[in-house]
C-alpha cells in the first residue's frame, strides 16, 4: 500500500530559534498513534536541518531538505551537496520546486541529475511538478506535466523509480490561497498515475504517492485527500503553523 504523507515546504521562512519553536509546538500535538497512518516530512532552510534532525531524533518526524547541488563536489560555492545532506541524517529532499524552477532557472535535465544524486546517497526526492496558469488555459496542462515527469524521472531503472515521491504542484494555487479543485487534482494525479503505469507498471504506480500542493490548508485537506488518487500534501504557508500543519497530518 502506498504511504500517506503531509510534508511541510517551509521555505525561506523562520529563524532557527523560531523554527525549533515550531517544531517544538508540533511535537506536543502530535502523540503516538494519533496521526493514524500519516508519514510526516517536515522541510525547513539548510541552516536548521542538522538542529531540526537533532531535536527530531525520538519523533516520527522525518526532515527534508529543499534543494541539493547538482553536483557531487568542488568548487560551486554555496552549494549544498548530496552527501552533506546524508551526513547529517536528512531523509528526504524536495527537487524541482516551480520556485527553484522559474527564479534559478532549473530545468528537466538538471533535475534529473539531482534526483540521481539523491537517489546514490540513499535520500528519498519528492519530485514537484506543475503547469503555469497559461499552460493551463492553453489546454496544455498534460503535456507539461509528462515532459516534466517523463524528462526528469523516466531514464530512472524501476528500482531507483520506485524510491520517488511526486508532488503535483499547480503553480497558479501555489501561495495565492487559489487552490485546486478535488476534481482538477485528482484528475491530474490520475494522469500521473496512469504515466507511471505505461511506464513502470501497475504494481509500481499503485505504490506511488502522489501530494498535491497549492494552497492547501486545514479546511481544504479533506477533500483533497479523499480523492482516489491523492495520498497527501505538499505544504507551503500552513505548514507555518503547528495547528493548521497538525489538522492537515489528520485529515486523512
Ligand atoms: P502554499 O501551500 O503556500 O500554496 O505552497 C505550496 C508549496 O509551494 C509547497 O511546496
Amino acid at each position: 500500500m502506498r504511504k500517506k504523507i503531509v510534508a511541510g515546504n517551509w521555505k525561506m521562512n523562520t529563524t532557527i530559534q523560531e523554527g525549533i519553536a515550531l517544531v517544538n509546538e508540533l511535537q506536543k500535538l502530535i502523540h503516538d498513534g494519533n496521526i493514524g497512518s500519516a508519514n510526516v516530512i517536515i522541510a525547513p532552510p539548510f541552516t536548521h536541518l542538522s538542529e531540526i534532525i537533532n531535536v527530531t531524533k525520538n519523533s516520527v518526524i522525518k526532515v527534508s531538505a529543499q534543494n541539493c547541488a547538482n553536483e557531487l563536489k568542488g568548487a560551486f560555492t554555496g552549494e549544498v551537496s548530496v552527501a552533506m545532506l546524508q551526513s547529517i541524517g536528512v531523509s528526504h529532499c524536495l527537487i524541482g520546486h516551480s520556485e527553484r524552477r522559474s527564479y534559478y532557472h532549473e530545468d528537466n535535465a538538471m533535475l534529473n541529475k539531482k534526483v540521481k544524486l539523491a537517489l546514490q546517497a540513499g535520500i528519498t526526492p519528492i519530485f514537484c511538478c506543475g503547469e503555469v496558469l497559461k499552460e493551463r488555459e492553453e489546454g496544455k496542462l498534460f503535456e507539461v506535466i509528462k515532459s516534466q515527469i517523463s524528462e526528469a524521472l523516466f531514464d530512472l531503472s524501476a528500482d531507483d523509480y520506485s524510491k520517488i515521491i511526486i508532488a503535483y504542484e499547480p503553480v497558479w494555487a501555489i501561495g495565492t490561497g487559489v487552490t485546486a479543485s478535488p476534481a482538477q487534482a485528482q484528475e491530474m494525479h490520475a494522469f500521473i498515475r496512469n504515466l507511471i503505469t505505461e511506464k513502470y507498471g501497475k504494481q509500481i504506480a499503485d505504490e506511488t504517492s502522489l501530494l498535491y500542493g497549492g494552497s492547501c490548508n486545514a479546511a481544504n485537506a479533506n477533500e483533497l485527500f479523499a480523492q482516489a488518487d491523492i495520498d497527501g500534501g505538499l505544504i507551503g504557508g500552513a505548514s507555518l503553523k503547528a495547528a493548521d500543519f497538525y489538522t492537515i497530518i489528520t485529515s486523512f
